[in-house]
């Protein structure tokens, strides 16, 4: 089996093959989601919401994310796996977003590194793939700044449509080998497409884009609670896994479980 380079996500943009992506944060998931023949997986900071049970992404460190990079990168044959920058770890300067990128990829196996900003984090951007490690930007709604934001809020409408193209262009020029657009009205994804030569990754981006990402707990319906609007569930995991829990507890109160054929002699 072929690895995932980042040659193929441009390649993929150039014939118009969609790539697709999912997040993953273990071993467990990661093996499943390489075997179905998802191109890369992102070891995201949305971690932070999935994972360590905070209520945003802006608490996760790096050394949260590292052993769950190191677990995904460890578990996979064919798929490219992207670490997320967390917030606080590359804003400083390109200085800081390099040895946080150094970090990641010398204690982990990740093969590129994704950091949040547009013309905001260019430069950083630019130091990181200089140094030799390959860069996915994100731009759009990126939800480390969510308090600026003021929530999650679709970007790129009316007027913000041209800070959405002058921020894809800004990591284009910077060597990013793609960039994830977030939560932006499908036209001006489909402008940001044909825009630049890099390839987008969207979500809640529409279908005008180079390719796909979700949150594997949001894909796979185990979330719990509200989804947003861009999710499609592919499964209901949530319910199968608390009918699963719910039968465990009434054959054991019920001593159904465990039977005879669980049983060692
Ligand atoms: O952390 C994450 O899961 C992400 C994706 C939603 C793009 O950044
Ligand atoms: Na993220």
């Amino acid at each position: 089996l072929k690895r995932v380079r980042k040659r193929h996500f441009q390649q993929a943009k150039e014939n118009g093959i969609p790539i697709t992506g999912l997040t993953s944060y273990d071993a467990l998931t990661a093996a499943i989601f390489d075997e179905a023949g998802i191109d890369f997986l992102l070891v995201g900071d949305s971690a932070g919401n999935v994972v360590l049970g905070y209520d945003s992404t802006v608490p996760v460190t790096v050394d949260e994310l590292i052993p769950m990079a190191r677990a995904v990168a460890g578990a996979v044959s064919r798929a490219l796996v992207v670490a997320d920058m967390p917030f606080g770890s590359y804003e400083l300067g390109p200085d800081q977003a390099l040895q946080t990128a150094f970090r990641f990829m010398k204690e982990t196996g990740a093969h590129a590194v994704k950091l949040e900003g547009g013309e905001r984090s260019e430069e950083q951007i630019r130091r990181v793939v200089e140094a030799g490690i390959p860069v996915m930007a994100h731009i759009g709604f990126t939800p480390q700044s969510e308090h600026q934001f003021g929530g999650h809020v679709v970007q790129g409408r009316g007027e913000g449509a041209e800070q959405v193209l002058a921020d894809a262009l800004a990591v284009e020029r910077a060597g990013a080998f793609a960039v994830v657009l977030e939560m932006v009205p499908s036209e001006v994804a489909k402008r940001v497409t044909e825009a630049i030569a890099i390839p987008t990754i969207g979500i809640g981006a529409g279908p005008h884009v180079s390719g796909q990402i979700l949150v594997w707990t949001d894909f796979a319906g185990l979330t719990g609670g509200r989804y947003p609007k861009f999710v499609k569930k592919f499964a209901d995991l949530r319910g199968q896994l608390l009918d699963a829990a719910r039968e465990y507890r009434d054959e054991v109160t019920g001593g159904t479980y465990p039977g005879p054929e669980h049983q060692y002699e």
